[in-house]
C-alpha cells in the first residue's frame, strides 16, 4: 500500500491508507489464559507483536501509529502483574536503544511518565532523544500510564499555568495534549472481542473510525491489520456532513 496522499490528508476525501492508527492491546491475560501460561507471558507476546506490527506499519507508511500498553488504571492489577509489565517496558526500551536506527521507527512515549521508576524515565529519555536523528516516516507513540480524562484534566491546568496560552478553542487545547502536533487517529482498532474505548484518546478519537475483531493481542497479524485497513477503506467519514 502507499503512502498517504495529500488528498486522502483532506477530511472526506479518499481513504487508502490511514495517516495515524491508534490500537488498543488487548487480550494479553486471556492468550495466556488459554495455553495454561502464567498473564505475564501473554504480555510478553504481545510486546513482540508490537514490535511485528510497528514494522509492518512503517513499511505500509502509516506515519502514527499509537498503541495502548498501560492504562492509568492498570494500577489496579497485582503488583506482581504490574511489576512485570514495567519490566517488560524496561526491556523493550533497553532493546530499542539498539536497535532503533535499523527498524527506523521513532518512539515516543505518551502518558504520565512522572511516576514511572527512575530508570525506565531515563530510558525513555534516551529513546527520545535517539527519536531525533532518524529519517523515517513512521512513529510509534507507547501510552503508559496513559488515560483520556487524565490527559484532558492535565492539558487544561497545563494550558492554564502558561503564562503564554491562547484563548481557550480546541485547537488551543489539543496544543496541551501529549499528542500536540500529531493528527488525530483515523483509525481505532481493538483486539480481544471487547468493545469500548477504556479511556483510549477520548478526545482525539472524535471523528476516528473504529475496528474490533475477536483476535486477541498476541495472534494479531499483518492479515488482521490489512483486514482493518481494508474495512476503513470501506467506511464513507463524513465528519457530520453529508454523503458525496
Ligand atoms: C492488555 O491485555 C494489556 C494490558 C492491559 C496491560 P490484558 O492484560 O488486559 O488481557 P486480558 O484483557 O486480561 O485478556
Ligand atoms: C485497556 O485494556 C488498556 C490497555 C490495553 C493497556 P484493559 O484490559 O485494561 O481494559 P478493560 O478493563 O477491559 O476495559
Ligand atoms: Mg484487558
Amino acid at each position: 500500500m502507499a503512502k498517504a496522499t495529500e488528498q486522502q490528508k483532506t477530511a472526506g476525501q479518499g481513504t487508502v491508507l490511514p495517516r495515524h492508527i491508534a490500537i488498543i492491546m488487548d487480550g494479553n491475560g486471556r492468550w495466556a489464559q488459554k495455553r495454561g501460561l502464567p498473564r505475564t507471558a501473554g504480555h510478553a507476546a504481545g510486546a513482540e507483536t508490537f514490535r511485528r506490527i510497528a514494522r509492518y506499519c512503517r513499511d505500509l507508511g502509516v506515519e502514527y501509529l499509537t498503541v495502548y500498553a498501560f492504562s492509568t488504571e492498570n494500577w489496579k492489577r497485582s503488583a506482581q502483574e504490574v511489576s512485570a509489565i514495567m519490566g517488560l517496558l524496561k526491556k523493550y526500551l533497553e532493546e530499542a536503544i539498539e536497535k532503533m536506527r535499523r527498524e527506523n521507527v521513532r518512539i515516543r512515549v505518551l502518558g504520565d511518565t512522572s511516576v514511572l521508576s527512575p530508570d525506565i524515565r531515563a530510558l525513555i529519555a534516551r529513546v527520545e532523544a535517539i527519536d531525533e536523528t532518524l529519517t523515517t516516516h513512521t512513529q510509534a507513540n507507547l501510552c503508559v500510564n496513559y488515560g483520556g480524562r487524565d490527559e484532558i484534566v492535565r492539558a487544561v491546568r497545563a494550558w492554564e499555568s502558561d503564562p503564554a496560552h491562547g484563548e481557550l478553542t480546541e485547537n488551543e487545547l489539543s496544543k496541551y495534549l501529549y499528542t500536540a502536533g500529531m493528527p488525530d487517529p483515523d483509525l481505532v482498532i481493538r483486539p480481544s472481542g471487547e468493545q469500548r474505548i477504556s479511556n483510549f484518546l477520548l478526545w482525539q478519537s472524535a471523528y476516528a473510525e473504529f475496528y474490533f475483531t475477536d483476535t486477541l493481542w498476541p495472534d494479531f497479524t499483518e492479515k488482521d491489520m490489512d483486514a482493518a485497513i481494508l474495512a476503513y477503506r470501506s467506511r464513507d467519514r463524513r465528519y457530520g456532513g453529508v454523503k458525496k
